[in-house]
C-alpha cells in the first residue's frame, strides 16, 4: 500500500532548504512504496480552496541541492493556529484553522508531516504533534538561535557571506581613512555577527548578549586612527543595543506577521561615534537579505542533506514529536518540546568570546 509523506518549508528561507528537500525524497526513493508531497507555502497549501501541492519525486529535485530558497515556497505571516484573512472591510484578521488542517492532512491520507522551519515553526509542530499530529521537524534558520542543535544549515553560508562583506569593506575602508559600519542579520543573538567579525578581522563588534557603551567603542576607534590617517571596520547584530538601551526596530504593518522588523542600529551608531566627536567619516552597509540568499555553501549543504536523510529515517521509525538535531559529531533526534525551550545565545563564557577577546576584538563592554 502506498504511503505518504508530506513536507513543508516554513518561516524565511534559508540556504541548504532545497539540499533537505531532495535528501528527502532521494532517500525515500529507496523504499518502494513511500511517495513524498510539498505543500506550497508552508501549510498554506493545504489550506488554500484549492489546494496547492506538489509531487516530489526525484525528477523534481534533481540538481536542487545547489540552489537557494525553497522550491515549494514558504511563509512567515501566520499559521495554522493564526491565519491571516482579510474582512469584508478590507482589515486583516487571523483566525484557528489547525483543526482544518488536521483534517485536510487525514483526509489526504498523509502518514507523516517533515516540517523544515526555525523556532517559530518547531512551536507549530509541537501544537500539531499534541492535537495526534504525526510531525518531525527539521531546524532551520540563518540565526544558528536554536538551542538543540550545534548548527543550524544556512548559518555558516550567512557567515561566509558576511566574512566576505567584511573582506571588501577593509579595503575601501583602509583607502579612505574610513569608519565602515555592516549590519547583520540574527535576531536576538549574534552568532553571524561575531562568527564573520572574528574571521573579517574587524576591529570591533556589537552583539546583543553584550550591550555596548559609546565611550568603550570610541577607544578601540581612536586606538586605530594617528592623525586622522587609519580605519576600522565595525559589524553589528541588527539586534545589538546599548546599556539600558533596547533593540532598533520598527512594528511590522504585514498581516499575520508577528516578529518586529529588527533593523537600523548601525545608522543609530553611526550618529552615536559622531556625537561623541568622531572626525573620520562613517559609511553603512546593511547587507540584510543577501546574507540569506544563492548557494549554500559544501558545509551546509552537507547539513542539510543529512537532516533529509535523518528525517526520513525518522519517519520510518514513526518517531513523531520529535526534531532532527546536530550533535557533533552524530544527527540525532530531540523531543520538539526540549528543542523549542530554549533560545541559543552566545554564553558570555564561549570560547568564541574568549577567542574575539584574544585578539583584540572589542566587544563595545
Ligand atoms: O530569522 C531569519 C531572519 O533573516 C532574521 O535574521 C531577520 O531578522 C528576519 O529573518 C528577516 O525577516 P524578513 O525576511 O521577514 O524580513
Amino acid at each position: 500500500m502506498q504511503k505518504k509523506v508530506l513536507v513543508v518549508t516554513g518561516g524565511g528561507d534559508c540556504p541548504g532548504l532545497n539540499a533537505v528537500i531532495r535528501a528527502i525524497v532521494k532517500r525515500a526513493s529507496q523504499e518502494s512504496e513511500w511517495q513524498v508531497i510539498g505543500s506550497i507555502e508552508s501549510y498554506n497549501g493545504i489550506l488554500k480552496e484549492p489546494m496547492e501541492t506538489v509531487i516530489l519525486n526525484e525528477q523534481a529535485v534533481a540538481g536542487i541541492h545547489v540552489r537557494g530558497g525553497t522550491i515549494i515556497g514558504t511563509t512567515n505571516k501566520g499559521g495554522p493556529f493564526s491565519w491571516p484573512y482579510k474582512k469584508a472591510d478590507g482589515t486583516w484578521a487571523t483566525e484557528d484553522k489547525s483543526e482544518e488542517l488536521l483534517r485536510k492532512i487525514k483526509d489526504l491520507e498523509i502518514d507523516a508531516v517533515i516540517s523544515i522551519g526555525g523556532d517559530g515553526s518547531q512551536k507549530i509542530s509541537q501544537k500539531l504533534f499534541e492535537m495526534g499530529c504525526p510531525i518531525i521537524g527539521v531546524p532551520k534558520t540563518i540565526d544558528n538561535d536554536l538551542s538543540a542543535t550545534d548548527f543550524t544549515f544556512g548559518f555558516r553560508t550567512a557567515v561566509q557571506i558576511a566574512t566576505e562583506s567584511v573582506d571588501k569593506l577593509v579595503t575601501t575602508a583602509a583607502s579612505h581613512n574610513r569608519i565602515m559600519i555592516m549590519e547583520v542579520m540574527g535576531r536576538d543573538a549574534g552568532w553571524i555577527a561575531l562568527h564573520s567579525a572574528i574571521a573579517g578581522g574587524a576591529e570591533v563588534c556589537l552583539i546583543p548578549e553584550i550591550p555596548y557603551r559609546i565611550d568603550s567603542v570610541m577607544k578601540k576607534i581612536n586606538s586605530r586612527f594617528k592623525k586622522g590617517k587609519g580605519f576600522a571596520v565595525i559589524v553589528v547584530a541588527e539586534g545589538a543595543k546599548p546599556q539600558g538601551g533596547s533593540a532598533t526596530g520598527t512594528e511590522s504593518q504585514e498581516a499575520g506577521y508577528q516578529n518586529v522588523h529588527l533593523g537600523g542600529i548601525a545608522y543609530k551608531l553611526q550618529r552615536e561615534i559622531q556625537d561623541a566627536g568622531c572626525e573620520a567619516s562613517i559609511r553603512v552597509t546593511v547587507l540584510g537579505h543577501l546574507q540569506r540568499g544563492g548557494i549554500p555553501i559544501a558545509v551546509d549543504r552537507l547539513l542539510a542533506t543529512e537532516f533529509g536523510v535523518k528525517a526520513f529515517e525518522m519517519v520510518l521509525e514513526k518517531e513523531f514529536g520529535r526534531m532532527v538535531s546536530y550533535r557533533h559529531p552524530n544527527i540525532v533526534s530531540v523531543p520538539l518540546q526540549e528543542a523549542t525551550s530554549e533560545y541559543n545565545y552566545i554564553k558570555q563564557d564561549s570560547f568564541l568570546l574568549k577567542t574575539a577577546r584574544g585578539i583584540g576584538l572589542s566587544l563595545g563592554d
